[in-house]
């Protein structure tokens, strides 16, 4: 269906054919939940679903945009901007971000959509942002590299959709590649290339239908919080510069001075990373069991310490501790909500889909969707 029905809805909306083509997936994330906005590091992949866009350029400064999957359209005026409190926001915060940077565009007609679900932590926000931002870097020839990319498109976030996020996500839509998790050093923005060598076992989602909002989420006190615990251990150790630097006896060291669930939130995030880098020699090594252990490990953490998990996401991963089909599971992304990550033996992954569908159903009383993704290449802009 994409990019075909993009492409058709341009024509059939704006009465002639687009200049330009961009494909920017979403993600899934193996393990480093929440340290990102912490410089720590994160193991994400781009996956095979996402974003499309057919656009061509105005000789005005209009924006007309056309969202396909939600049969909505917006247009303003780029020299007026301001916040709708809608999902105009994602790009309008991108166009926002480019005229601050002195990089200001020019008009565009626009119709995007994808097969992202929207809110099931898969980052259908950040595919829309780095995204268009591709697009307009080709546009409009703004040479800006892929890094700038991905800066520009967190910014828009932070700054015009107020979710505190980290980096993650766009760059992961922007520079995955197929077959390959990125092991992204979050402060130095340096990443590796993991071979997900994975023989005999897929990676299947499972969507709780619980749709989260991060701006909206306590998602934002989350990185207050830990933003705080940093600070107390600066007071003491100047060399913490935020959690990314940070001991777990420097933590012990300033217990005192913060509350219980700050100390909790830090210890969280220090282990996490410790996880992150762990997990990525098992997977060099094969070491798979040993993997899903650490995913388990993931969960709880986020479960217990960093509480941001809900009671569907642990009803699905606690179904499946103890399935002999199931090496690990975690809740991944943001949290509130989304899908649940299952490292599955895949001759058993039919059986492990009906077994988790059929006690959804009997305890939530709906459907789980759930699907093997596959990893891919990072987003591509196509000048047609
Ligand atoms: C969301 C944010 C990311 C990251 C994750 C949690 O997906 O957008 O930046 O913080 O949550 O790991």
């Amino acid at each position: 269906m994409y990019p075909d029905a993009i492409l058709s809805a341009f024509q059939l909306h704006f009465g002639t054919t687009p200049d330009f083509l961009v494909r920017a997936p979403g993600r899934i994330n193996l393990i480093g939940e929440h340290t990102d906005y912490n410089e720590g590091f994160v193991l994400p992949a781009a996956i095979d679903r996402a974003m499309w866009f057919a656009a061509r350029p105005r000789h005005d400064k209009h924006l007309q945009a056309v969202a396909h999957d939600l049969g909505k359209h917006f247009s303003c005026d780029l020299d007026r901007i301001t916040p709708v409190k809608g999902w105009p926001d994602y790009l309008l915060g991108v166009f926002s971000e480019l005229q601050n940077a002195g990089l200001p565009t020019g008009g565009l007609d626009l119709v995007f959509g994808g097969d992202i679900p929207i809110g099931a932590g898969l980052s259908s926000s950040a595919a829309l942002e780095s995204g268009l931002l591709l697009l307009l870097n080709a546009c409009f020839d703004l040479g800006l590299s892929r890094i700038e990319l991905a800066r520009l498109a967190r910014n828009a976030e932070n700054n015009f959709v107020g979710a505190q996020c980290g980096i993650m996500d766009m760059y992961a839509s922007l520079f995955g590649k197929a077959g390959h998790a990125l092991f992204l050093d979050c402060r130095s923005l340096e990443a590796r290339e993991i071979p997900l060598h994975l023989p005999a076992c897929s990676l299947v989602l499972c969507d709780t239908g619980v749709q989260h909002a991060l701006a909206e989420s306590p998602f934002n006190r989350r990185r207050a919080e830990c933003e705080a615990g940093a600070k107390a251990m600066a007071d003491l150790f100047p060399e913490v510069k935020n959690l990314r630097d940070a001991r777990p006896e420097m933590l012990t060291a300033v217990k005192d001075r913060l509350s219980p669930l700050v100390f909790q939130r830090c210890r969280y995030v220090l282990e996490e990373n410790k996880r992150v880098e762990w997990a990525t020699q098992l997977l060099a090594e094969g070491r798979l069991e040993d993997f899903g252990a650490l995913l388990y490990a993931s969960h709880d953490g986020l479960q217990q310490q960093f509480e941001v998990s809900c009671a569907e996401l642990d009803f699905l991963v606690d179904l499946t501790r103890g399935d002999a089909a199931v090496l690990g599971a975690r809740m991944m992304g943001g949290g509130f909500g989304g899908c649940t990550l299952n490292l599955v033996a895949g001759a058993e992954q039919a059986n492990f889909q009906r077994r988790m569908q059929t006690a959804y159903r009997k305890a939530w009383g709906r459907d789980l969707p759930s699907w093997a993704v596959s990893v891919s290449n990072g987003a591509e802009c196509t000048l047609l």
